[in-house]
């Protein structure tokens, strides 16, 4: 009997030895609980800061390039985040002071509802009130979101069956971004509030015809499309913020990403999770995905592996695949719930996340807003901490089911 246990002794022993260091490692890494908790604790320290820094009617966008606070005015695309982002901090702690940051941000934003000059209502309008109506159940402020869905749809085009995202584009009249899937969710949530299908047929169209033209064969997507409004037609296939016409924008492949798992949440049609389940294997699959999966601002930038990271792609997309691995099962199931996990954990560390009380109190850097301009290079961006913060609570919420 002492020889049998001296002999497992001895294994035991053994396999300190051998696995001992690789155990200690294992041990020593936090678990994803703990990852979330404290990325979303100083997500909330850095949020309450950044308030008490801005003006009462402005946004936090950014940093200039001598580090200090850029901020925007509520029409510029970016203003919902900073509001949606404190809507979820508040929802994660019930901090009462985050509340009332929340509502007080948000409702900077009611003139926005008629802003029909471009498509980057659903961004603003559904971050913020919508996020503050799902959080405290407190519908009065619906009409303010169904006004702004009519404001998007006075911007469809019948015979193209799109949305038209800005009002001019080069030479061009009539451009579609692939960001504007983003806003589709607008669009969805109203339908279902109102009981008016028109808003839903109208994202329906634009999803399909994006679809159609945006992509290319191997599921990457153009940025810019050129419509003829009259027949439909595809006039040119650009880019603005892309490294190249035929390159593949990392940020644009995101909110594709993105746009499409919603559209499969909302229309429950497979030929959106197909398509999502497409762009999801050709970024994960890609040979340019660097290992701590936190892409290049481009996936055909030419000074791979020199060129920028954009920490905001890797946020959108994270928060993408959490929720599309929770439609799918199996092999890819576990494929992209692994790599939401391994975004999650690259942005939770020192690289990116910002430490309390720097970055100018937006909370992840290194991100890239509009390289070819050499606009926002390398810099924190809100909607970058917003969909970060996002993607938290959606794995904090899964860990509570
Ligand atoms: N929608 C603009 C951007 O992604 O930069």
């Amino acid at each position: 009997m002492l020889r049998l246990f001296s002999a497992f002794a001895l294994i035991l022993a053994l396999m300190t030895v051998s696995c001992g260091p690789q155990s200690r490692e294992e041990n020593m890494k936090p678990s994803i609980e703990e990852i979330i908790k404290s990325s979303l604790d100083r997500s909330l320290i850095q949020y309450k800061s950044m308030y008490g820094v801005l003006p009462d009617t402005l946004f936090p966008r950014s940093l200039d390039n001598e580090g200090q606070l850029v901020t925007n005015r509520s029409p510029w695309w970016t203003s919902g985040f900073y509001p949606g982002s404190l809507w979820y901090l508040y929802e994660y702690s019930g901090d009462e002071t985050v509340l009332e940051m929340a509502q007080a941000k948000t409702e900077v934003l009611e003139p926005e509802q008629y802003n029909n000059m471009d498509h980057d209502i659903g961004f603003k309008m559904l971050c913020s009130y919508g996020n503050g109506i799902r959080i405290t159940g407190d519908s009065s402020a619906t009409p303010i979101l169904i006004q702004s869905a009519e404001s998007l749809i006075s911007r469809f085009m019948p015979n193209a069956g799109v949305i038209k995202s800005w009002e001019g584009f080069k030479e061009y009249k009539y451009p579609v971004i692939i960001d504007n899937m983003m806003n589709l969710e607008l669009l969805f949530w109203a339908s279902k509030v109102s009981g008016d299908p028109k808003y839903r047929e109208v994202a329906l169209s634009h999803a399909k015809t994006t679809l159609n033209n945006h992509y290319r064969e191997d599921n990457s997507s153009y940025h810019v499309l050129a419509y003829d409004s009259d027949t439909g037609e595809v006039l040119a296939k650009k880019t603005a913020q892309g490294f190249a016409d035929e390159s593949a924008w990392a940020r644009g492949q995101a909110w594709g990403l993105y746009g499409y798992v919603m559209t499969y949440r909302e229309s429950k049609d497979p030929v959106f999770l197909e398509h999502a389940k497409k762009i999801a294997e050709f970024l994960l699959d890609h040979p340019n995905l660097p290992e701590d999966h936190i892409p290049y601002w481009d996936f055909d930038a030419p000074d791979i592996p020199d060129a920028l990271r954009d920490a905001s792609a890797a946020a959108i997309i994270a928060s993408a695949l959490i929720e599309l691995s929770g439609h799918v099962d199996g092999k890819v199931k576990n494929k992209f719930s692994v790599s939401a996990e391994r975004i999650i954990r690259s942005l939770s560390s020192k690289q990116y996340l910002a430490a309390a009380g720097e970055n100018g109190n937006f909370i992840l850097k290194h991100s890239v807003g509009h390289k070819p301009r050499n606009s926002e290079m390398d810099v924190p961006l809100s909607y970058a901490d917003y969909y970060f913060i996002e993607a938290l609570m959606r794995l904090k919420n899964l860990g509570a089911d």
